[in-house]
């Protein structure tokens, strides 16, 4: 999602002449997109806020200014703490408030106009009445043949690890024709595959002005994007176990466009766990999930979030995980140590689990995830899939693509082939990747 905001923010900025420029010291202003979700992302900010302060003295020594932007969830979760310890950042955005960027610009023009000096940093960090959404640009050109496009966001879900609620606010979900409005645009411009964003992106209900104020669900919404000829593919991330309906599950039954893949976080395999995080569903009722889309789409694909060591998990709740992990078995996925964060309630718990325990169970549970991705890797050679190529591999005369359970897959294959799906006979795979054949004479085309 912060890709998607970055993207947004430099679309903001085109109609005042921003372009995007690769260097940082040649820049006329610097956005810092932040995270906030672990400890690990946040603390990087300030040693990158460090770095980017010594382009702005180098560009002061030659009179000329540089606006440091500091946004995302980062900012607005310790906005002020950061004017506070960077007294040279002179903006701070929230992600529900960036559509302000231009009205801040001006202001800090103004400022520097009437010789006002540049004083304390602007601070923009409220939940604004409007929504962003209706103040972006419509000009944004995607970056390749895959493009995210963001359906819903916030969370009302109040997970007791999570900064989520705090920082992205509370649920919300964009108008149905706004949506499709925004894929039609993406889908002319090139892009064939459109992966719908949301930190619960499956208690998607937005609204059809078109079925007066009728209220959609994301099954509905991805059958509905579905016609859009010249789109390919559709994905979509992050899913809650408990908002899981019967039209996701439908969906993935009958619409060829959505690929077989499914991020569906557990974080843990312990019910015990799960009630302590306030995850609002058991492992039994996860699996069940994991069954009736098997049953629906025989060939799916899942993913998942982990946490080890959150307070109180004991080496019983850590045992339950790994037989989870078992009982699923994940095509691929995510696996963090627990990271207290501030105002969460499980930071404020006492039974915090020692780091050196942490680091043991990470380390078993990603050594058992590793081994079922290379399996489901393995499990796909001397098959042919669907690839879509998006752009040139490692090699010349190489392309890479995504496979429909998100791999990336790599074969010899004419540049014209870029935004193509193409058969490719999978010879190869690894962890991280696959490498195939493409299945037609199209490969010996220069
Ligand atoms: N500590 C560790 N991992 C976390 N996540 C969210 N909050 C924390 C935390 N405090 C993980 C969850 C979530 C993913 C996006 O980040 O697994 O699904
Ligand atoms: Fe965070 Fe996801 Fe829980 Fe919401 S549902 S609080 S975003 S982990």
């Amino acid at each position: 999602m912060n890709v998607y905001d970055s993207e947004r923010m430099a679309d903001l900025l085109k109609p005042l002449g921003f372009t995007i420029t690769e260097l940082p010291e040649d820049a006329d202003m610097v956005i810092l997109n932040t995270c906030h979700i672990r400890e690990k992302a946040s603390e990087k900010v300030y040693s990158e806020l460090g770095r980017i302060r010594e382009y702005k003295e180098a560009k002061r020594l030659n009179n000329q200014n540089m606006v440091i932007a500091v946004a995302g969830c980062t900012a607005q979760a310790e906005g002020e703490e950061i004017l506070r310890r960077a007294k040279y950042v002179d903006v701070i955005v929230g992600p529900q408030s960036y559509h302000r960027l231009p009205q801040i610009l001006a202001e800090i023009e103004r400022k520097t106009a009437v010789e006002e000096g540049p004083g304390r940093g602007i601070l923009e960090i409220d939940f604004p009445e409007e929504s962003k959404f209706d103040f972006l640009p419509e000009t944004s050109e995607p970056q390749g043949i895959s493009a995210f496009l963001s359906i819903q966001e916030g969370c009302d879900k109040f997970c007791h690890f999570c900064v989520v609620p705090y920082t992205r606010g509370a649920e919300y979900s964009r108008p149905v024709e706004t949506v499709y409005e925004e894929a039609c645009r993406l889908v002319e411009k090139g892009v064939q595959e459109i992966t719908l964003l949301g930190q619960n992106v499956n208690a998607y209900h937005g609204t059809f002005s078109g079925g007066e104020g009728e209220v959609w669900t994301l099954g509905r919404l991805i059958q509905y994007l579905s016609k859009i000829q010249a789109l390919k593919r559709i994905r979509y991330v992050t899913s809650h176990p408990a908002d899981v309906n019967e039209e996701q599950i439908n969906a993935h039954r009958d619409i060829e466009k959505l690929m077989p893949y499914l991020h569906l976080p557990i974080q843990s395999g312990s019910d015990r766990i799960l009630k302590l995080m306030n995850r609002k569903h058991t492992t039994a009722y996860y699996t069940e999930i994991i069954e009736k889309l098997r049953s629906a789409r025989p060939d799916i694909a899942f993913s998942s979030d982990f946490i080890v060591g959150y307070p109180g998990e004991t080496d019983k709740d850590f045992e339950d995980t790994l037989e989870l992990v078992k009982k699923v078995n994940f095509a691929s996925a995510f696996s963090f140590k627990y990271s207290p964060r501030p105002g969460t309630p499980a930071s404020m718990l006492d039974d915090q689990v020692s780091e050196e325990v942490k680091t043991e169970r990470l380390a078993r549970l990603q050594s058992l995830l590793f081994e079922q991705q290379i399996a489901f890797n393995q499990s796909l050679i001397g098959k042919s899939i669907s690839i879509l190529f998006e752009k040139q591999g490692r090699h010349p005369g190489q392309l890479v693509g995504r496979s429909p359970y998100l791999q990336s897959v790599y074969a010899e294959a004419a540049t014209r082939l870029i935004g193509q799906c193409v058969d490719v006979l999978i010879t190869h795979a690894t962890q991280n990747s696959l490498t195939g054949t493409v299945m037609t004479q199209e490969k010996i085309t220069i």
